[in-house]
């Protein structure tokens, strides 16, 4: 199993969608029984909370499930169980390195970093910027291209 983990700082906005989206793109390649896909978010106040309205507006739009989602907070444990841990900006990134993940060989980047000349560095945060279709757009590119690398690195004989 591949483990993927999305993080923002709500767990409302961002990770969701991007775990939406990549499951949706997991599934649209037809490899769901690959890879477990979850998100978090660092900080505590949405837990147990759906996605945004914002979020799950544009979803339904595209038809792009995110059915049982519910936010959670990051746990210290996830960097060992998870193999990707996938931030949306530089923020959660500084926040991440409170988890020590010395034993394990979990990679931890921000989605940004696995597109090619991307747009921005960060995935702009909707609950601030009210642009949900801009952060779709970026979230949209940034998971494309991160199945693109993982199904390279683990060859899931989708080429
Ligand atoms: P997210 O957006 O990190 O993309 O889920 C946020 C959602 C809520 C808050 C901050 C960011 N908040 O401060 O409640």
């Amino acid at each position: 199993m591949i483990k993927v983990l999305f993080i923002c700082l709500g767990n409302i906005c961002r990770s969701p969608m991007a775990e939406a989206v990549f499951r949706d793109i997991v599934k649209e390649k037809g490899v769901e029984d690959k890879f477990v896909i979850d998100s978090a978010g660092l900080g505590d106040w949405h837990i147990g909370n759906p996605p945004h309205q914002g979020t799950r507006a544009k979803l339904d739009e595209l038809n792009i499930s995110y059915q049982g989602q519910k936010a959670r907070q990051m746990q210290a444990n996830d960097v060992n169980d998870f193999d990707y841990v996938i931030a949306m900006d530089q923020q959660n990134m500084d926040d991440l390195s409170q988890f020590s993940h010395q034993t394990s060989d979990v990679t931890v980047k921000k989605l940004m970093d696995f597109v090619n000349q991307p747009k921005e560095q960060n995935v702009p945060d909707p609950y601030f910027t009210k642009n949900f279709d801009y952060t779709y757009e970026l979230v949209k590119e940034g998971c494309e291209q991160l199945f693109d690398y993982v199904s390279n690195k683990h060859d899931l004989g989708t080429k």
